[in-house]
């Protein structure tokens, strides 16, 4: 048998998101339901969320997330032969998000395929292109994680309307002579099947928030750091820390057993709430744009939710291409 050849790794080489236009506050959610500011909070750390229109579709929002990617990456759609589209909450079973984005972006004839992991989507999808890249089934691949949880919340449930929120986040990724995506460190909690459930017949989210909670606080910390071992590296090395943005009660927590609190943590759960697959890949380039996350950075992906499943792996931010001479001085051509 004939393996293709691949390449030595892979890289993120941009990063781009995608809000919708409506921005809820505390106030407005309190409104609908029997909650306060404060109580939200005090509970979750989120203050504004953003939800999508009733016609904006989570192909609409991925697409436009997957256009910043590419344009910050200088990649050309053409070269793109792989996208992968993260999501739980697409209204279509087929075609799945990932045709519709590739057809509306104008690619040639790339793989397309959705995976659907809930919350770690984003986690798991890279994974996949990793490693269809190092075996060299793949040279350039758009991966999206892209909700709209508003769609399946019940607006009449205080204990999940609070949390839920739309938004997509995406990196494009191409093959690389050193390892700059680290190998995924992935698994699932069997036990907890049925603790976040988006289920038919009535399609509506709902979850045992405190089951989940107690996993993520007992048990999160020590997968996370298994991702950073099998990567030969320790917390001290690591820059940024990007959790999924489910509670900022769990994120500053998850931070501190890491020995991460005084690194870069992501907590873009307070302007964004809770945005599922997206929340690690739409956070990030958020932070990315506005200048937050140096270059270069050692940076920790943990996801964890439905399923009930958890991935992670460490990418180093992109280097920005720089003039010869700088390259030089840096060592970086
Ligand atoms: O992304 C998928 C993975 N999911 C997660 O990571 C979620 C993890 N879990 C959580 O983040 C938290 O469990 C929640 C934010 C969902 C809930 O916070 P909590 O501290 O676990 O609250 P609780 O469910 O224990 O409720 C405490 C009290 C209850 O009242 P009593 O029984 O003590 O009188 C609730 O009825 O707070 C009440 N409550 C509320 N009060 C005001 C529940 N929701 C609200 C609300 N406003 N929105």
């Amino acid at each position: 048998m004939q393996l293709p050849i691949g390449s030595a790794g892979s890289q993120v080489v941009g990063f781009g998101h995608f809000q919708p236009r409506d921005v809820v506050t505390n106030d407005d959610i309190a409104r609908l339901v029997d909650t306060n500011d404060e109580w939200i909070r005090a509970r979750t750390g989120i203050v504004t969320r953003h939800l999508a229109a009733e016609t904006e579709t989570v192909a609409d929002m991925a697409i436009k997330a997957g256009r910043l990617a590419l344009a910050d990456a200088t990649v050309d759609i053409d070269q793109v032969d792989l996208v992968i589209v993260a999501t739980t909450t697409a209204a279509d079973r087929t075609p799945n998000t990932a045709g519709r984005v590739a057809h509306a972006l104008g690619a040639g004839a790339p793989a397309i395929i959705d995976i659907n992991t809930a919350c770690s989507g984003f986690c798991h999808a890279l994974a996949i292109a990793d490693s269809a890249i190092r075996t060299g089934t793949a040279t350039t691949a758009l991966v999206i994680a892209s909700e709209k949880l508003s769609a399946m919340t019940d607006w009449t449930d205080r204990s999940t309307c609070i949390l839920t929120a739309d938004g997509a986040g995406a990196m494009v990724v191409t093959a690389s002579d050193a390892q700059r995506i680290s190998a995924v460190s992935w698994g699932s909690a069997a036990r907890m099947v049925d603790t976040v459930r988006i289920q038919a017949p009535t399609d509506r989210f709902e979850q045992d928030g405190q089951s989940v909670f107690r996993w993520a606080i007992s048990e999160a910390a020590t997968h996370a750091r298994a991702v950073i071992e099998r990567a030969g590296y320790t917390p001290d090395d690591i820059d940024v820390l990007a959790a999924h943005q489910a509670n900022l009660r769990i994120i500053e927590p998850l931070a501190k057993k890491l020995g991460l609190e005084h690194k870069i943590v992501l907590t873009d759960v307070t302007e964004s709430g809770n945005t599922s697959a997206a929340s690690i890949p739409l956070g990030l380039s958020k932070w990315w744009h506005a200048g937050r996350i140096p270059e270069d950075a050692l940076t920790l992906l943990f996801g964890f939710g439905g399923g009930f499943a958890y991935a992670g792996q460490l990418i180093r931010t992109p280097i920005r291409r720089l003039t010869p001479q700088v390259a030089t001085v840096l060592g970086r051509e």
